[in-house]
């Protein structure tokens, strides 16, 4: 018999770029698909990339069945920023990919999902500080509304068709081996290439914005591990919080200034920061804590020391 592999769709992306090599690790290369519009960029570490349009619902449907995927990690996705500048292809790829997918697990072709929410599920009039796991959630971006929808699918297949989907509302991700694109936490990552290149950075947002933040190989342990726990301990099927550390620009920049005393930030604010704006200060992780073990390690120091100590090489 065929072993069963897992697919990654959106494998050049932020997450992709750092999954694809921990389950590439942990799994054996061999095992593992990875899948994207774009190529990957460092080609020696994706032994099967296959180009796929998960859009394309009869392509993706034949390559699962062919590939004998038992897995997906589907990371393929339009950020909040973007969004806001392309709604409907937004709407599109964030909605149609996930029910392409979820299609998949109804009909038995395949048995766990893993589906990225955000902490842009929640909007305006949630807490702002310690946001916890239900409360009022009314988003004010199409992403954040998208992320929405999708989890209220997770748990309707779940409840429905016993579909074994596993997400987390992610905070803005910071990871050294690829750039964010099209989000609004961007800023945090950028502004670490900048610094390496002795160049000022512009900020768009103020300086005075805190928000979610978690370092990548957090981020990629939390996703490993909820995908990795028993079903029954997942007691959660729309999507759990979870929580890194929180920061404004300010405090980065400074944090940044012991490494790089003569840098510099300057705050532009553009129509990100009504974005930002409308998103909680931190993130009460309590349930995930409880139900699975997560447990962050990285803090502000920690991340940008590892963020210099890899950049540089
Ligand atoms: N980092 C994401 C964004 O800014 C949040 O999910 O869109």
């Amino acid at each position: 018999m065929k072993k069963n592999k897992i697919l990654v769709i959106g494998s050049s992306g932020q997450i992709g770029t750092d999954l694809c090599l921990s389950l590439e690790r942990i799994y054996g290369a061999e095992n593992i698909i990875c899948s994207d519009l774009n190529p990957p960029k460092e080609k020696n570490h994706r032994k099967n990339f296959i180009k796929l349009d998960v859009l394309d619902n009869e392509m993706l449907t034949k390559k699962v069945k062919e590939e004998n995927i038992s897995e997906i990690y589907l990371l393929a996705a339009s950020l909040s920023a973007l969004a806001e500048k392309n709604v409907l292809i937004s709407w599109e790829l964030n909605m149609n990919s996930l029910i392409n997918v979820l299609e998949l697990a109804r009909k038995k072709i395949i048995k766990k999902i893993f589906w990225p929410s955000s902490i842009a599920v929640f909007g305006p009039d949630s807490p702002k500080l310690n946001t916890p796991q239900n409360t009022t959630l009314n988003p004010s971006s199409i992403y954040g509304i998208t992320k929405l929808a999708g989890e209220k699918l997770c748990q309707y297949y779940y409840d429905k068709f016993d579909v074994d989907v596993r997400s987390l509302r992610l905070p803005g991700l910071i990871g050294w081996r690829s750039l964010a694109g099209g989000g609004t936490t961007d800023y945090a990552v950028e502004i670490f290439y900048h610094a390496l290149k002795n160049n000022d950075y512009t900020c768009f947002l103020s300086k005075e914005t805190i928000l979610p933040m978690m370092y990548m190989d957090d981020a990629i342990e939390a996703i490993l591990k909820i995908m990795t726990t028993k079903k029954e301990n997942i007691k959660i099927r729309t999507s759990y919080n979870i929580s890194a550390v929180s920061f404004t620009p300010k405090e980065l920049e400074k944090q940044i200034k012991i490494y790089f005393p003569n840098f510099n930030v300057k705050f532009k604010p553009d129509y990100r920061q009504k974005i930002a704006d409308s998103w909680p200060d931190s993130i009460d992780d309590q349930e995930a804590k409880v139900d699975w073990g997560w447990k962050a390690k990285f803090n502000l120091e920690k991340l940008t020391s590892e963020m210099f100590k890899n950049l540089s090489n």
